[in-house]
């Protein structure tokens, strides 16, 4: 499988600005290692979109971006224009559900030139995954409110954990540590305190982690987890965590190793029934859009998740190899001001096109 037929989604904002350059990108890479990606650019999933429609996607776009292997994602909202919730339930959260995008993939890696908010800390000391489960968990839709406005008024939400959906994750969560050189996964429960759900979720990690035995499995509570990914962050390889705990996690550790511009992340749906999606974490930025000097490397990066993803596992890495040989010249006349430079997203983007 080397032909690979991409949407490309620049949706909002600096989302605009920094498709395109992760598009040139991932040409280089597929030029360089010879695979054969096709571009199809759509406008819905914009908040101009909306304005002009009425709603943020056409009625047939899942049967259009069914036909893609993968979709590129910018950044979606506009809050001056339409608000956050109408925005982002009307595109990204409908791709994630209705193309079951059950893992949510974020990398923590801090990288050269980057000065993590954590001191002393150094590349190499912060290099693990979050795999949060994305579509059932703690954010379920069952529950209710009875006898409001009164003083029994009672208000109740469900945590639904089904053995398909808890067991699906934990084996790409095994899976992933698999292909790592330390091999460790770290679960994040609360069983000390929700009794029901979270044992059970420790009962499935014992049951996958028999299928395997090479990998080091070790598990805390999501209070005193979220404490040592700041104290020891290079404790961690692989994290896996329900929907709330891993939104939670997926947060803090890319925060940990610096700024927002350059943290990627993927909605994957692993069989490939449905296209999986490839987003930078930051959103539209509308603070600095227009300027040309947002951060592209975030894109970039969500590039070379796609691209091993799709399979090509050498061409992800020379891509995530030409960001790091750029971050760490540290040549302020190509580095973008949020990484206390004064070139543009162009500059930046290009001199990671040429190390590609
Ligand atoms: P934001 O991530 O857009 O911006 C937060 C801060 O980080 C701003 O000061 C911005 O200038 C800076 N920043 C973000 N990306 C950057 C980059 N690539 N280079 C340099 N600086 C960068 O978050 P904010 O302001 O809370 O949200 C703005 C809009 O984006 C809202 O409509 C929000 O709903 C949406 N959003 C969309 C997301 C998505 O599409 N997945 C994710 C987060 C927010
Ligand atoms: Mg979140």
């Amino acid at each position: 499988m080397n032909a690979h037929n991409i949407a490309v989604i620049p949706g909002d904002g600096i989302g605009t600005e920094v498709t395109p350059e992760g598009v040139l990108a991932l040409k280089a890479a597929a030029q360089r290692f010879d695979i054969d990606l096709t571009f199809e650019e759509f406008n819905f999933a914009s908040c101009d979109y909306y304005l002009a429609h009425g709603q943020m996607l056409p009625d047939d776009w899942k049967a259009t971006l069914s036909r893609f292997d993968a979709i590129f994602f910018g950044a979606v909202g506009l809050p001056d224009k339409v608000p956050d919730h109408v925005s982002l339930w009307g595109s990204l959260l409908q791709f994630r559900r209705e193309f079951d995008q059950y893992i949510n993939l974020r990398p923590c890696k801090l990288m050269p030139g980057i000065k993590s908010p954590l001191a002393d800390r150094q590349p190499g000391d912060i290099d693990f995954y979050v795999v949060r489960e994305n579509t059932e968990g703690e954010y379920s839709s069952i529950g209710g409110k009875i006898f409001e406005g009164t003083e029994r008024e009672t208000v109740m939400q469900e945590t639904v954990m089904t053995r398909t959906g808890v067991d699906r994750v934990l084996k790409y969560a095994f899976e992933l540590a698999k292909k790592r050189p330390r091999g460790k996964l770290t679960s994040a429960t609360k069983s000390n305190g929700i009794s029901i759900t979270m044992p059970y979720w420790d009962e499935r990690v014992k049951a996958m982690h028999a299928f395997y035995p090479e990998i080091d499995v070790d598990q805390f509570h999501i209070d005193i987890l979220t404490a040592n990914f700041v104290l020891h962050p290079d404790w961690f390889d692989v994290v896996v965590a329900s929907n709330l705990f891993g939104d939670i996690l997926s947060d803090l550790g890319p925060a940990c190793t610096g700024t927002i511009g350059v943290a990627p992340s993927a909605n994957i749906n692993p069989e490939g029934a449905f296209p999986s999606l490839f987003e930078p974490v930051h959103g539209s930025a509308p603070d600095i859009a227009g300027q040309g000097i947002a951060n592209p490397i975030g894109q970039i990066w969500c590039g070379a998740m796609m691209l091993d993803h799709l399979g090509h596992e050498e061409a992800g890495k020379a891509m995530l190899d030409a960001i790091e040989a750029v971050l760490a010249k540290a040549d302020p006349n190509v580095l973008t001001p949020d990484l206390k430079g004064q070139g543009t997203t162009r500059d930046l983007a290009q001199a990671i096109i040429e190390a590609i």
